[in-house]
């Protein structure tokens, strides 16, 4: 009996491009679900776009269109960054969608009924300028441990400590850099520890892989927390039932947003979808990667269990994607966008690459451009296509076209390659892809052998017949081995089959051969990689700098509107540095005093790194005169000067240096 097989993998988020690093999940599951599918399985690929939050709000507002056109237009270029990598999902849906918000709605209902919703105050930061709650990575700060400079809400990438927004140190909005406040609101949350029993059965009962499961068990021993579900408005996601300002937080729709694609799915497809998703006739299993093991390990199947549903039979975790041994990283051009790789190389050389790195376990993968690049020449040129260009000419050419019938050398090479058919069929169940690309390439090498022990080239010009017994044989091997491939090269397979004159083929077809055949006109199927390509391809990602959270756009968000007006409250005059000095205890920051047209004045900049004090005095800088005077740990500082650049050492003064005169108006 064939299986019937649910699939999904993670959501991506609506507020950025597909990158390679997404394309780890997408393309492992493709190939899994495209494996299942030629076994003859019916198995289905779910996937949608996770629209909701506030990024995708705020990355809107910066481009002045609404979160509903900013998803829409997101929603295009995922599509179709999808297909050119060949990912076939049988369904790839949206969150913001009605069915999702039905699902929403009933899971919650249905967990509050059971009584695992709470409600309670929380404090929270509130940007008085943005008009909206700040969530952890909207506000920045100076970091309470070490005092780094400039770090998010949540945690600091300089001492890797995590901290709650109240604890910064002169907290800021990410947004427009104003001061945040601290309102006090009702929030739901979620009581994932009434759970932790079942949870502790399901991951004892093989839920997760074992690497997994120890993680799990670290926080279970730390202890399951109530989970706060519910954000206030402005904020774009679903309604809380019976809430006017009160929104599902979208971590909580977008694994919904799993059955929300099935169940439309079903309905496009009159299938039952209660029988679908919920019966034991269909396997369920989640494609995720380690960062979001938190959501799927227990709070994702927590829900499921309190609101009626079925869990998944398994969840596949992956690890994250290094490149050449590092984090991707735009400065160095190797945050690549899946649309970039496409303009410079083959996806199907991408597939085979990370489906040669891929196992069933959580260590990150990495892509060497050099491995790769070698991975690539040798191995599917030089040794898979290799077979079929070296006999598939020579047959169209001198021998009609035609195969012939093997002898016991060429059986004995095909069953060699058949007998391994048990072996690959476990690894790619097991997701053990880099198992099956191994085997695949040393059956080409046997495969490569037999060409040389025969060589055609030669007995092509003494014996037409046991020249077209060696090419039968040889044919014949390469579509098993395309076979074996076609989860992983489906264009590759694609032109294969043309070639070979036969149908879609499947893992069944191992067991038969091709005798007495005619085949058609050999069609080119892999070119080498020139090093070049991918340069070209990292030096286009360096310029292109990927823009973070917004689809275009500077990374950080333009901040709200200003009117002329307020511009026009802005006084700037010409300054006279008289004299520059270090402040103790802050390394960035220096202490000018000012002669703005006799008045003195005294400020503060954090251009020490930039600049020395000696090198100050005397210089014209332009001042911003009546900003209001503050008073920080190390003085007050009246005013401000003019200075632009990304920081450190690149800093530059606005120096005015051409005869201006100190107190002139600067307009
Ligand atoms: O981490 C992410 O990219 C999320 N958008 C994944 C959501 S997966 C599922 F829960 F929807
Ligand atoms: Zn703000």
């Amino acid at each position: 009996m064939p299986r019937k097989i649910v699939v999904t993998s993670a959501l991506p988020y609506a507020n950025g491009p597909i990158h390679i690093g997404h394309l780890v999940e997408y393309l492992q599951t493709d190939i899994w679900v495209r494996f299942q599918k030629m076994c003859g399985n019916q198995c289905l690929y779910f996937c949608a776009d996770d629209t909701h939050g506030t990024p995708v709000m705020i990355s809107a507002r910066a481009q002045s269109i609404t979160p509903e056109e900013l998803i829409q237009r997101m929603y295009k270029e995922h599509e179709a960054d999808f297909d050119e990598f060949h990912i076939e999902f049988d369904n790839y849906y949206t969150t913001h969608s009605p069915e999702n918000k039905h699902f929403s709605e009933w899971i919650f209902n249905s967990l509050n009924e059971a009584g695992s919703i709470a409600k309670r105050n929380v404090e929270q930061a509130y940007c008085e300028n943005c008009k909206m709650s700040l969530p952890d990575r909207y506000i920045r700060g100076t970091c309470p441990r070490c005092k780094a400079e400039d770090q998010y809400g949540d945690s600091c990438e300089i001492c890797s400590g995590t901290h709650r927004p109240t604890d910064l140190i002169n907290p800021y909005c990410a947004t427009c850099r104003g001061k945040p406040t601290v309102r006090t609101s009702e929030h739901y949350f979620f009581k994932l520890a009434d759970y932790q029993q079942q949870l502790k059965d399901l991951i004892a009962a093989g839920y997760t892989q074992k690497s997994v499961a120890n993680k799990l068990d670290e926080w279970f021993k730390a202890g399951l927390k109530d989970w706060d579900i519910s954000r206030d408005g402005p904020y774009f996601g679903f309604k809380i039932p019976g809430e006017e300002n009160k929104f599902f937080y979208v971590w909580l729709d977008a694994p919904i947003g799993y059955m929300a694609s099935a169940k439309n799915y079903c309905d496009k497809n009159s299938l039952n979808f209660d029988k679908l998703w919920n019966s034991d006739e269909y396997e369920l299993y989640h494609f995720i990667g380690k960062d979001i093991m938190y959501f799927h390990a227990l709070f994702w199947p927590a829900m499921l269990i309190g609101s009626g549903f079925k869990t998944a039979n398994k969840l596949f975790v992956h690890g994250f994607l290094t490149v050449n041994g590092e984090k991707m990283s735009k400065s160095r051009g190797t945050f690549i966008k899946a649309s970039t790789y496409l303009k410079h190389l083959d996806p199907e050389y991408l597939r085979y690459y990370y489906a040669s790195k891929l196992t069933d376990n959580i260590d990150d993968i990495d892509l060497s451009t050099e491995d790769f690049i070698n991975r690539i020449n040798s191995n599917l040129v030089g040794k898979l296509a290799n077979l079929a260009s070296r006999s598939g000419p020579m047959l169209t050419k001198n021998l009609d076209s035609r195969l012939g019938r093997l002898d016991e050398q060429g059986k004995d090479l095909l069953n060699k390659l058949m007998a391994e058919k048990a072996q690959l069929t476990q690894d790619y169940e097991n997701l053990k892809f880099s198992a099956v690309v191994r085997t695949i390439a040393a059956l080409a090498d046997q495969a490569n052998r037999y060409v040389e022990q025969n060589q055609p080239w030669a007995t092509i010009k003494t014996d037409l017949e046991k020249t077209r017994t060696t090419l039968t044989a040889v044919i014949n091997a390469s579509r098993i081995l395309t076979i074996y491939l076609k989860p992983i090269l489906p264009k590759y397979a694609e032109r294969v089959e043309r070639f070979l004159n036969v149908g879609k083929l499947k893992f069944a077809d191992t067991e038969t051969v091709l005798e007495n055949h005619k085949i058609n006109e050999y069609e080119r199927l892999a070119e080498r990689i020139d090093e070049k390509q991918v340069n070209a391809m990292i030096e286009e990602s360096k310029e292109s700098q990927s823009p973070g959270p917004q689809t275009a756009g500077p990374a950080e968000p333009i901040a709200p509107e200003c009117t002329i007006e307020d511009f026009a409250k802005i006084d700037l005059r010409i300054a006279k540095v008289t004299k520059a000095e270090t402040v103790e205890g802050a390394d960035k920051l220096l202490r000018l005093q000012l002669d703005v047209g006799g008045l003195q004045k005294s400020c503060m900049a954090a251009i020490a790194k930039a600049y020395k004090p000696e090198e100050l005095t005397d210089k014209i800088v332009v001042y911003l005169a009546n900003l209001k005077p503050r008073q920080i740990r190390f003085g007050l500082s009246e005013g401000m000067i003019l200075a632009a650049g990304t920081g450190g050492k690149d800093i530059f003064m606005l120096s005015a240096d051409t005869g201006a005169k100190p107190g002139q108006r600067v307009s």
